[in-house]
């Protein structure tokens, strides 16, 4: 089923597994998996407390014989994230988290993110001077926006330093590109180890400066539960920093590059929402079901269970497709039309149940000051080709690059730019 044409667009898969039934058995996935294609089903699986979590270990065997014992270091690790575990451990760590999601302090983080927004589009803009003088500007979407954004967002979310930013999507794309294969090869799974253990000795060197100075970010949150009482013991809440380091910006980076693309190439939709920014919100929803930034989770079986007439068994891995639940003809009508006015209905693309994810609130605000800022600042913007390079993983639905242009601004703007960048 991976396949390069599967990368480029899965949805054709989806379409096919859908309509020869609802569950199947794939010896390949993940050495052996039962793929559910439904949204009924995905949704119902994500809040059934019989489907686990903890699947770490899981992920580890599946990279040959021998690779769990060497891995040990990764599943340490993760085996404590909140991704990872069940209630009651969930349901604790949940709330300690939840602290730093409520709305009052994701609204003091609006006009950070905006601040961080406008700085990376003025640098797109003073490139423009730098450029030649055509109509129009070339610049890649990926690299100059969507990749450094979010990862800028966490990082003064976490009140961590913004300058080991590159250091964090290292990392980052390290342990996504082991979590996002289906068929990791033992030297993906040894890459992702190390890209851990560096992230979390990171946050651990951290600790005691931070502990010496409280603020009022996350970090410093998890360290006053840690105080009291032992709410989170110091392993954990280092394991919930690499967390939200890798999950918070592996995702929203794709949100932003499959949307704008997705925009792109439906001219029509571009310029409703262009002409109607109020529909950013339900714009959002609609992108993130056309093309979900998370193409699947994984859940490990506490109990035998039966499905559609088929017999899971306990310890099986089962593979909620989530890009096809969002495509599912039962739930959506004409699920392959883009409609950004669409109010059907909702999307799985931050899971469901009770690991939904912390960030889906904090997304829509990132993504709507980010897609409001490129609407007002990037006039004319459009494709630059037609191809476009999608990144080799299965989970992560992931643009490597997005060639865009935009039309070229006066001189006399380009110059204000460049002052303010070089101030
Ligand atoms: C487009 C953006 C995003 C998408 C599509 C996305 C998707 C998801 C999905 C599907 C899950 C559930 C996984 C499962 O049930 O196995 C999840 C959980 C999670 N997400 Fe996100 N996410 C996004 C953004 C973020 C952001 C910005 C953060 C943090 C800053 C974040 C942090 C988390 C965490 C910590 C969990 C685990 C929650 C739990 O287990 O209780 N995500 N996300």
């Amino acid at each position: 089923m991976i396949n390069e044409a599967f990368l480029n667009d899965p949805y054709p898969a989806y379409h096919a597994l859908r309509a020869e039934g609802a569950l199947h058995w794939s010896p390949e996935f993940c050495g052996g998996a039962w793929l559910l294609t439904g949204h009924a089903d995905v949704a119902s699986v994500l809040r059934d407390p019989r489907f686990s979590v903890r699947r770490a270990g899981g992920w580890a065997n599946s990279s040959g014989p021998g690779a769990l014992a060497e891995l040990r270091e990764f599943k340490r690790i993760f085996s404590r994230s909140l991704l990872f575990v069940d209630a009651p451990q969930h349901s604790r760590l949940r709330q300690v988290m939840n602290a730093g999601f409520k709305p009052a302090a994701l609204q003091e983080l609006g006009p950070q993110i905006q601040i961080i927004v406008d700085r990376l589009l003025d640098r797109v803009l003073a490139k423009a001077a730098d450029s030649g003088s055509g109509q129009f500007v070339e610049f890649d979407f990926m690299r100059d926006f969507a990749r450094p954004l979010p990862a800028l967002v966490i990082a003064s979310m976490l009140g961590i330093a913004a300058e080991d930013r590159s250091e964090f999507v290292a990392w980052s794309d390290d342990i996504a590109a082991f979590i996002g294969s289906p068929t990791p090869t033992l030297e993906i799974a040894r890459a992702a180890q190390v890209s851990l253990i560096a992230m979390n000795e990171y946050f651990r060197q951290l600790l005691p400066q931070r502990r010496a100075a409280l603020g009022d970010d996350l970090m410093s949150q998890l360290i006053r539960a840690e105080a009291q009482g032992g709410i989170i013991t110091t392993k954990e809440l280092l394991a919930q920093c690499c967390t939200l380091l890798f999950a918070g910006h592996e995702t929203t980076r794709n949100l932003l590059g499959n949307g704008i693309l997705a925009l792109l190439q439906h001219p029509q939709q571009w310029q409703a929402l262009q002409s109607t920014p109020s529909l950013l919100p339900s714009a959002l929803k609609e992108l993130l079901r056309f093309d979900s930034p998370v193409q699947y989770t994984g859940r490990r079986l506490k109990v035998d269970v039966e499905m559609h007439g088929q017999l899971m068994k306990k310890g099986d891995l089962v593979i909620p497709l989530i890009g096809s639940a969002n495509r599912d003809p039962a739930k959506f009508t004409d699920p392959d039309r883009l409609d950004i006015a669409r109010n059907q209905g909702a999307h799985l693309s931050f899971g469901y149940g009770p690991h939904v994810c912390i960030g889906a609130t904090l997304t829509y605000l990132e993504a709507e000051i980010a897609m409001r800022s490129v609407m007002r600042r990037l006039p004319q913007l459009q494709l630059a080709g037609d191809s476009q390079s999608w990144g080799g993983n299965a989970v992560y639905r992931s643009l490597n690059q997005l060639s865009l242009k935009f039309a070229r601004p006066s001189a006399a703007v380009q110059a204000t730019l460049a002052e303010a960048q070089y101030a």
